[in-house]
């Protein structure tokens, strides 16, 4: 039986969030340098961004670069910056015709010019396409997230457009930089680190957690299957017991 075919299409998780890990390791393998990884890597993004749209998963978020990721070389740093650029260009048609809508989260400013110009163009030719939200972190780093959030809501508060009684969930959640997707139900991370690293800390609440070993260049549409199939074989309980999501499901 294809792996496809054992996934439950009605309980298909809504948010996928993806730490794209091993791209360095990958490379040392072949004896190539971290560069030829990185290039590798996007037959990985196209299988996974298929997989979700084949099974009707509606928000894929990919770690594309962290805030941490500055401090790596500059090489590396100036390749990464260009994948991205020539990626973006390259895969706009793909995007327009599988109906996917491009979106960025993160310090978007602190990408070079170039970059900043051409991922505003692909979001802005995708807006309208409703099959899948695409998100593209980048420069992101949850916490530095949450600090951006809590100064916004503070200027409110202080220019009296908010007062202190009325936050709560939902305006956090309104203003963070993901505030227009759902909470992530699934995070997968390739490479077998088991660490969250800053990704998505306040949607992940509730994620189920999915690691694997391989590493991400080697990632495919059955390796997404297998982390769906996965997902739908957990229980989630949102802090409830096992008995009240049994009889809620009947
Ligand atoms: C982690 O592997 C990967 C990254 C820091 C960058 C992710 C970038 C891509 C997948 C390139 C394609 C993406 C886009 C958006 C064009 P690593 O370098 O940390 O690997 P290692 O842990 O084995 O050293």
């Amino acid at each position: 039986m294809d792996k496809k075919s054992r996934i439950d299409l009605k309980k298909v998780p809504n948010h996928v969030a993806v730490i794209m890990d091993g791209n360095g390791r990958w490379a040392k393998g072949q004896g190539m340098n971290r560069i030829f990884g990185h290039r590798n890597a996007l037959t990985a993004v196209r299988e996974t961004v298929n997989g979700a749209l084949s099974v009707g998963t509606k928000a894929v978020t990919l770690y594309a670069f962290s805030t941490e990721n500055w401090n790596r070389p500059k090489a590396e740093v100036t390749a990464l910056m260009t994948l991205l650029v020539n990626s973006l260009i390259n895969e706009l048609d793909t995007f327009m015709q599988n109906d996917v809508k491009v979106n960025a989260i993160g310090d978007i400013q602190s990408l070079p010019k170039k970059a900043q110009k051409t991922l505003q163009n692909v979001v802005q030719k995708t807006s309208n396409n409703r099959s899948l939200v695409l998100t593209f972190a980048l420069s992101y780093g949850a916490r530095e997230e949450i600090v951006n959030t809590i100064k916004n809501i503070s200027k409110k508060v202080v220019n009296n457009e908010l007062s202190i009684e009325e936050i709560d969930e939902k305006i956090i959640n309104n203003h963070l930089y993901t505030f227009n997707l759902p909470d992530v139900d699934l995070m997968i991370r390739t490479s077998g680190e088991q660490r969250i690293s800053n990704f998505l800390l306040w949607q992940m609440a509730y994620a189920e957690l999915y690691f694997t070993n391989i590493l991400w260049p080697d990632f495919r549409k059955e390796h997404f299957y297998d982390a769906i199939i996965d997902y739908q074989n957990r229980e989630r309980r949102f802090g409830k017991t096992s008995e009240q999501i049994t009889s809620v499901e009947e």
